[in-house]
Order: C-alpha cells, then sequence, then structure tokens
C-alpha cells in the first residue's frame, strides 16, 4: 500500500489475533525506528522486543487501554497482542527533549507494521517500575512508552470531529475516532 494510504487507514487496535509476529517482521519494525529523525543525531532511543509468552504475559497487566471507554477497550482473553515494543531513552545520551524522537520512531514502526497487516497501539498509560523490574532495565534507561502489535481482530474507523475527542465502540465491536476536520486544522499563509 502507498504511504499515503497507509497514514490514513493506519488506527490505533487493541484487539489481536492469535497469531505471532515473526521475529523478521519484528526487527524490521525496530529498524523503521531507528532510521527515524532524531535531533542533533543523538539517537536516544533503545528498543526492546518482547514477544516471548511468559513475558509478554508480564507485560499485559502493566498496561492501561482505552481510557475513555474502560474497561470496553481491553483487550479481551485471547485478543491480547502477540509483541510488545518498549521504547527507551538511553539518558546518558540525552535526558530531555527525546520526546520529538520518540514520536517519529514509534509513527515509523506503526506505519511499517501496518505495511505489512500488523496493527498496534501505541500506550503511554504504562506501570513503569513494574516493566523496569521485568526486565531489569538499569535505571539511566527511560522506559518511555510501549507500541502493543498484533494481527487486528477489530475495525477502527474515523469520525468528523463533533464536540468531544472521546472515541466509542458501537454495539457491533467497531471503535469510532473523531478526528478533527481539515478545515479546522489548516491554515495557508494567515492563522
Ligand atoms: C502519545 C500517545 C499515547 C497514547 N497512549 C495510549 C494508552 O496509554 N492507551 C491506549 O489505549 N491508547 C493510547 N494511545 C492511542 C490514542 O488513544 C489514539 O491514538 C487516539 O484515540 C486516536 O486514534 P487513532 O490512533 O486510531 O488515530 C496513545 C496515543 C498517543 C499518540
Amino acid at each position: 500500500m502507498n504511504i499515503r494510504r497507509l497514514i490514513a487507514s493506519r488506527r490505533s487496535i487493541r484487539q489481536f489475533r492469535p497469531k505471532p509476529v515473526s521475529r523478521d517482521l519484528l526487527m524490521d519494525f525496530v529498524d523503521a525506528g531507528r532510521l527515524a529523525p532524531s535531533a542533533a543525531n543523538l539517537q536516544p532511543l533503545e528498543f526492546l522486543v518482547v514477544d516471548d509468552p511468559a513475558a509478554r504475559a508480564g507485560v499485559f497487566p502493566c498496561l492501561k487501554w482505552a481510557a475513555y471507554i474502560q474497561p470496553d477497550g481491553d483487550p479481551k482473553p485471547g485478543r491480547e497482542p502477540a509483541a510488545y515494543i518498549i521504547v527507551l531513552v538511553n539518558t546518558k545520551i540525552r535526558d530531555k527533549m527525546f520526546e520529538y524522537d520518540v514520536g517519529a520512531a514509534v509513527e515509523n514502526m506503526a506505519l511499517a507494521a501496518a505495511g505489512e497487516g500488523v496493527a498496534g497501539c501505541w500506550l503511554i498509560s504504562i506501570d513503569r517500575p513494574k516493566i523496569q523490574a521485568l526486565f531489569g532495565i538499569p535505571d539511566h534507561v527511560r522506559i518511555d512508552s510501549v507500541l502493543a502489535l498484533g494481527y487486528p481482530a477489530e475495525t477502527s474507523v474515523v469520525e468528523p470531529y463533533r464536540d468531544s475527542p472521546r472515541y466509542w465502540k458501537d454495539a457491533d465491536g467497531v471503535f469510532h475516532v473523531p478526528k478533527r476536520t481539515l478545515d479546522a486544522v489548516a491554515r495557508f499563509n494567515t492563522y
């Protein structure tokens, strides 16, 4: 799929099929993150891939899903992610203003995944102390966020934004995400 269509069709997905994502694909997604732009080209980001079933079971309770509709957005039993990419910041390389790098890297990884039919959800509502203990992550390595990945088992569609950012799930389990319209956000030459 061309990149513009991928951008339009990528949605946060929180229900997954019980199908593994191959190591080759996971490495390829990390590679897409590695190649993202980086302020001053410092490249403070590192990526911890979790695909082992026992380790995944440890990560799952550390994540909070779809706050507006909790608990309806939580992955159902058997619909948990097939893998996680934990986004780390090596603070010996950079300890502030790394968020721009994270955004670029995670979107690169999400789009690389979408191009392979793998969906995901980027999460910052995570239990960092628990994740740090689970994987023995040293104190100078900051846990930024988690990209949960897997083959999708739900559909999510964009809706015109009315008066609220709140997404919702309909009776068929379809996710609806309001987005501000192009007219509302685009300005040419003057505000
Ligand atoms: C920085 C960031 C943090 C997010 N954290 C969470 C999270 O902790 N849990 C969750 O379920 N979704 C999380 N999301 C997903 C957003 O809810 C989602 O991007 C938004 O509703 C728009 O939907 P879309 O990604 O399908 O366009 C996060 C998204 C971003 C960009």
